[in-house]
């Protein structure tokens, strides 16, 4: 096991910077989530941690050894990929072992390893089959098996589930959770899926454009983002923004004017520095903070149902047009077209300047 370090790190392919200066404390044992839009880095950072991109500059540790320079199967690590890139003409027991056998490990030492990481998977029963006779989802667990043979000191994957079906996801995003609890590895997980990020994570990094934009604890993240791009990014659907004015604070609360309702006012509690008057502000209201007893008042106009049995996602319309998402457990009695007083909890909302920035 071991706590992985990385100090202003840096990755330029040419004269094109990807990596912009990344700084991050994983502690052993962690489970840490990168996520972030597509090509803002995540696999770049994960692979130049594995060392199969050399770091243009900074500093990776690995339990306290600094790697840059040390070759990839030598830092301890082992990935795990989205294609499984297992070796079609041998069987599971041996795809589990090559790694292993190619490094010169005695027989008997090898087979051993190999049924433990097997009887953690639930591969038994498949040892000696080709990965052509496997599902995705088994496919994968061998794939996790070759990695776990190597006892590394730190589990990377990138996006290991993204090929497999809706419920073998989350069969497979349970059994990583139980593999972690069990072996206690550190684990650095790229993802696009929120609920994987959200249900995995001890840590999210989130990436934008290769810098960090914020780390914490899921629902740190989710209650606290530190900008409109994390409110937005963690959160699904989406959290919703409306552009306003500061009309008023009184050391306290802040009354917002909503440009999207047609200047309509509501007023937010806030802990912080209080905004000045005549200051643009964007407001953010996560769907769910929707509610019948919300002290907020949007009017709107309903545009489409997504009912999905236990809770509806009302599509509605401002005044001005904006678009506004909401959850309700009302759905059944709404119809499109309809005028709808949507109710929000305004101590749930949040509040940010005009470049993005929260205001507490
Ligand atoms: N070998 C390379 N040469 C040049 N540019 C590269 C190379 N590898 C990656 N890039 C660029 O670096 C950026 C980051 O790529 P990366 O694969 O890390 O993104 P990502 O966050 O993993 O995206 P995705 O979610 O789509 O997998 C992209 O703009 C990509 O085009
Ligand atoms: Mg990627």
């Amino acid at each position: 096991m071991a706590d992985v370090k990385l100090n202003d790190v840096r990755k330029s392919f040419g004269n094109v910077d990807i990596i912009k200066g990344v700084s991050l404390d994983i502690q052993d044992g962690e489970f840490v989530v990168f996520v972030g839009p597509s090509g803002c880095g995540k696999s770049t950072l994960l692979r130049m941690i594995s060392g199969l991109e050399d770091i243009t500059s900074g500093q990776l540790q690995i339990g306290g050894q600094l790697m840059n320079a040390v070759d990839p199967s030598k830092r301890g690590v082992a990935m795990v990929f989205q294609s499984y890139a297992l070796y079609p003409h041998m069987t599971v027991r041996e795809n589990m072992g090559f790694a292993l056998r190619f490094a010169g490990v005695a027989k008997e030492v090898v087979a051993a390893k190999v049924d433990a990481a097997a009887k953690i998977l639930g591969l038994e029963a498949l040892m000696e089959r080709k990965p052509k006779a496997l599902s995705g989802g088994q496919r994968q667990r061998v794939a996790i098996g070759r990695a776990i043979v190597r006892d590394p000191k730190v589990f990377l994957f990138d996006e290991p589930l993204s090929n497999l079906d809706a419920e073998l996801r989350v069969h497979m995003r349970i059994e990583i959770a139980r593999l972690h609890r069990e072996l206690g590895t550190t684990t650095i997980y790229v993802t696009h899926d929120q609920v994987e990020a959200m249900t995995l994570a001890d840590k999210i990094v989130v990436l934008r454009a290769g810098l960090v934009e914020q780390v914490g604890a899921p629902l740190e993240l989710y209650d606290n983002p530190a900008n409109t791009f994390v409110a937005g990014f963690i959160g699904s659907p989406r959290m919703n923004f409306f552009n306003g004015r500061v009309k008023d604070n009184d050391g306290t609360h802040c009354q917002v004017e909503l440009a999207d309702f047609g200047g309509a006012a509501v007023t937010i509690p806030l802990k912080g520095t209080m905004p000045e008057e005549g200051k643009e502000v964007s407001l953010g209201i996560r769907p769910e903070h929707f509610h019948d007893d919300g002290d907020g008042l949007l009017n709107l106009k309903l545009d489409m149902l997504e009912h999905l049995g236990g809770e509806t996602f009302a599509y509605a319309r401002s005044q001005s047009g904006a678009m506004v998402v909401i959850e309700t457990k009302h759905g059944r009695d709404l119809a499109i077209g309809q005028q709808y007083e949507a109710r929000f909890r305004t101590q749930c909302a949040l509040l940010f300047d005009k470049a993005g920035a929260r205001i507490y």
